[in-house]
């Protein structure tokens, strides 16, 4: 008999045979991955390098797996091992991550990586990773589950999503999140929580998907309340969203010869650390006012839009002359400047080009 099933009995009333289910599942169905050791190497004693499946788990953070797997076979080959990201010039690593969003990721990244290379090792515990910068509950157990080994849990809106669905929750969402996460604690076996972990990202990826789950196929449907009740997609129930606020403003494409203006955004903040073009302040009635040395009227050539997490943005793209480099600004080869800026940057000089 498996360990899995051995230690059914100490598991949560309604779950007993989950676990083996579902692993069984996995063994004949794991996703090939860049950053992963499938269940054939695993059972012959491979085990994962922690700095890629640390790395994955920052680049999987709010972006899909192909958008994420270009940037890591890019970063793997360019930075191979954590000591090598750490001692990256942080302006080659911004650049590197342009186009993925959501920046502080970036930022906590090689902060992370340096701290590492500083300790010479790795913490080989959930309490202990979960103390590095930019390593959330979710992020800390994954990577323990995953690289070390350790029965922890790993929770993201996916397996939120699954298990809405196995315990057909219909209680307050933050409530039940609460509660899907003690019960995923609970359920994750001791012989193999990181393929348990794989196995329930995968089953999110690629059965219990949040518009058309495919019951029919499902592994675990015989543990699916909201299967028996026949409307799965129902699930899971969560508060209606607020609309986004609205913001906007003007950003300035101006060219010298092959040059564009650019400036290095502030480290903190939205965007923070990235190459940018000049813009003004981005406000509800874009009423932010020009900076003295773009008072020309210029031309408006176009507007571009771009979804943040908290606001969604429409920026007027202006072309200016200018004679002189206004302070804290520089002139960078357009090529260059287009592949470290973020995408709200590069739709405006693209629209500029
Ligand atoms: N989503 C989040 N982490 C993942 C991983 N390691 N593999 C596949 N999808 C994921």
């Amino acid at each position: 008999m498996r360990s899995t099933e051995k230690a059914a009995s100490a598991v949560s009333p309604g779950f007993e045979g989950f676990a083996g289910a579902l692993l069984d599942w996995y063994a004949r169905s794991a996703r090939d991955l860049p950053w992963r050791v499938g269940p054939a190497e695993r059972a012959a004693g491979t085990t994962p390098d922690p700095y890629r499946v640390w790395l994955a788990e920052i680049m999987l953070q709010q972006t899909t797996v192909p958008h994420a797997t270009r940037y890591f076979y890019a970063f793997t080959q360019r930075w191979p091992t954590v000591e090598d990201l750490a001692a990256a010039a942080d302006g080659d690593v911004m650049a590197a991550w342009a186009g993925l969003g959501y920046y502080a990721r970036a930022r906590n990244l090689l902060k992370c990586a340096r701290e590492i290379a500083a300790a010479g090792d790795w913490p080989r515990s959930e309490s202990g990773l979960r103390k590095l910068p930019g390593i959330g509950a979710y992020t800390a157990g994954a990577v323990a589950a995953l690289a070390f080994g350790e029965r922890a849990p790993a929770v993201d809106g996916n397996v939120d999503r699954v298990f809405a669905r196995l315990l057909a929750a219909k209680g307050d969402w933050k409530a039940e999140k609460t509660r899907i996460a003690s019960l995923v604690r609970e359920l994750v076996p001791a012989d193999r929580p990181g393929e348990f972990a794989e196995a329930l990202m995968d089953l999110g990826a690629t059965i219990c998907t949040p518009k058309r789950p495919n019951c029919l196929i499902c592994p675990v449907r015989d543990w699916c309340a909201a299967r028996a009740e026949g409307e799965p997609e129902r699930y899971p129930v969560k508060p209606e969203k607020k609309a986004k606020p609205k913001r906007q403003g003007e950003v300035f494409a101006i060219f010298r010869e092959m040059d564009v203006l650019v400036e290095r955004r502030p480290d903190s903040g939205l965007l923070g650390g990235m190459l940018a073009l000049p813009t003004t302040e981005w406000s509800e009635s874009g009423a932010g006012g020009r900076p003295e040395w773009a008072k020309e009227k210029g031309d408006e050539i176009g507007e571009v839009r771009h979804v943040f997490t908290h606001f969604e943005l429409r920026l007027t793209v202006v072309c200016l002359d200018l004679e002189d480099t206004p302070e804290g600004f520089e002139w960078m080869r357009v090529s260059k400047a287009g592949d470290a800026f973020p995408s709200v940057f590069k739709k405006a000089l693209k629209l500029a080009l």
